[in-house]
């Protein structure tokens, strides 16, 4: 135990479950209570009448409406002010967010998200200007364009990179249209993608949608892609492969240069899923191993905010052969400065045209390029190299092998994040979903569950650069904590848990199968149940 588990330990006078049941309490190491009132929702809140503001009479004009004027009041719920703001802040305190505290979802990269970046993001200038905008009226906003463009060109060491893919998946849609059209320019369609088996679902759905046929490629005892069963799988009908590196079991391929060689052998592109950058950015550049299209998801690695499949921003870099495929619009140097090639034309004829409206997401790109310049090319080698660092911190204070309590699936150093399985829940007839929900009654959101597949009963975790050791002590008490009373019975805090969040145990297949989306009033919410 660290110092701040001791304090608490002793602070709760070493509480037992078996005091806590008598007392009906639920322990916590970490002392979390819920501090939340139960409260419906803002239309079951109406009291007929209410109302937060007080506006004058609006002067009577002349309808314009040709008939279609309202028959009856809108129905918006009647509240005071204050009503309305606890309303909403109670509401924002019910969602867990990286500003709230540390959020170990591996694969998912939670970064914080620097004020700086939010308070360029919001300069009029850039917040304020439209996508029908001609383009000589926003030659500052251009520039930005450009010299983000330039920084992750540098990263990566490609020729080309496309910025308007609007997440991760748009930017493996964007990677394979262009290897898609190179093989066609070249009058060899090829039917086949490679896919390891450990790779984020995108992957084989993208190229599924692109078309082709997707092989799955095992991994090997070390958690990598196995190289022989790869070479064994290649050949005239290949047309990619799709590789994550560093791979979600958060480790490095190191086998990534005889790789690249095997595929362009067999005459197939090697795209990369780049969502893992943040763990190798300033330190190794995508280009010197081999790749030719690679994603990046601004959100993982430049600390914009996470789009949730929103508007987010998942530019792809590429290699001198896909460049001539990439999507529209172009910004180009020419004698008259920056301008944007929105046709097929020219230089661009080959592009496989716009996969979105306009740019892209001006406010993410403002944002991804604040990060890059405040942290300058030496403070993102930092967040590349602190990144790794607290995961393996996590790593040693975790694994069984060096005094922790879980089962690390691939022994070894690890890159960002860390995976375990569930061999130390054996007998305890405790889950990994059980184990996830008793972090939740500590104030943690929980690791990533169940993936990647590879492993049974996964726990990836990824702490990010941005925790400090105190922060990653306290979880890792914490987890070991949890571990140790699964380990030694504690069945009921775990299948009963959450049992300090507004709701406890959803039945998840049914929420996920049956979601209620809409509010209805109580008695028609009664007959649609009935
Ligand atoms: C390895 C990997 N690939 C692809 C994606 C898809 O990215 P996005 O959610 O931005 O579409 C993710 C998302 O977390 C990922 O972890």
């Amino acid at each position: 135990m660290t110092g701040w588990s001791q304090a608490v330990s002793e602070a709760r006078g070493q509480m037992t479950s078996r005091h806590l049941e008598a007392t009906g309490e639920t322990a916590t190491l970490t002392g979390n209570r819920g501090l939340q009132l139960e409260e419906g929702l803002i239309f079951e809140q109406d009291s007929p009448g209410h109302c937060g503001v007080d506006l004058p009479e609006a002067a009577s004009h002349k309808s314009r409406l040709g008939g279609l004027k309202r028959q009856a009041p809108i129905g918006l719920p009647g509240l005071s002010e204050p009503q309305v703001v606890r309303h909403f802040t109670r509401l924002s305190q019910k969602n867990y967010a990286i500003d709230s505290g540390l959020y170990p979802l591996g694969s998912c990269t939670m970064k914080h998200n620097p004020r700086l970046n939010e308070k360029l993001a919001r300069l009029p200038g850039f917040a304020d200007i439209h996508p029908l905008q001609p383009a000589s009226t926003i030659p500052g906003a251009l520039e930005l364009i450009d010299t983000l463009a330039h920084w992750l060109k540098t990263l990566t060491g490609m020729p080309a990179v496309a910025l308007s893919p609007a997440a991760g998946a748009h930017g493996e849609l964007c990677g394979m249209m262009a290897i898609r059209a190179a093989l066609t320019a070249r009058g060899d369609p090829r039917r086949r993608i490679l896919v390891p088996e450990s790779a984020h679902g995108t992957n084989p759905a993208t190229a599924a949608l692109c078309g082709y046929a997707i092989d799955s490629i095992p991994n090997n005892a070390r958690g990598r892609v196995d190289l022989a069963a790869l070479k064994a799988r290649l050949g005239g009908d290949v047309a990619a492969l799709m590789l994550t590196n560093p791979n979600t079991c958060g480790l490095f391929e190191d086998e990534i240069l005889e790789i690249a060689a095997a595929v362009h052998g067999a005459g197939a592109f090697f795209y990369c899923d780049g969502a893992n950058f943040n763990a190798i950015v300033g330190r190794v550049r995508p280009i010197d191993l081999g790749i030719d299209a690679l994603h990046l998801n601004l959100h993982k690695t430049f600390s914009t905010p996470h789009g949730g499949g929103g508007p987010g921003s998942g530019p792809v870099a590429l290699a001198a052969a896909l460049a001539p495929y990439a999507p529209l619009p172009w910004l180009v140097h020419d004698a008259g400065g920056l301008r944007l090639v929105e046709h097929a034309a020219g230089a661009a004829a080959q592009s496989i045209g716009r996969l979105k409206g306009f740019h892209g997401q001006m406010g993410m790109f403002v944002r991804a390029l604040s990060y890059m310049m405040s942290h300058g090319a030496d403070g993102l080698r930092q967040v590349a190299e602190d990144a790794v660092l607290n995961a393996n911190y996590l790593r040693v204070r975790l694994d069984q092998q060096t005094g922790g309590r879980l089962s690390q699936s691939y022994p070894g150093c690890c890159m960002h994040e860390v995976l375990f399985d569930d061999r130390f829940l054996k007998d305890s007839g405790i889950t990994t979903l059980d184990f996830a929900k008793a972090l939740i009654d500590e104030g943690f959101h929980p690791m990533t569950m169940y993936f990647p597949l590879v492993v049974h009963g996964a726990l990836l975790i990824e702490p990010t650069e941005t925790e400090s050791k105190a922060a990653l002590d306290q979880f890792a008490d914490t987890v070991n904590f949890l571990a140790e009373r699964a380990q030694s019975g504690d069945g009921a805090r775990f299948h009963t848990a959450p049992q300090l969040t507004p709701r406890r145990r959803l039945d998840e297949t049914t929420a996920a199968r049956k979601p209620v989306l809409r509010w209805r009033p109580e008695a028609t919410r009664r007959e649609a149940t009935e």
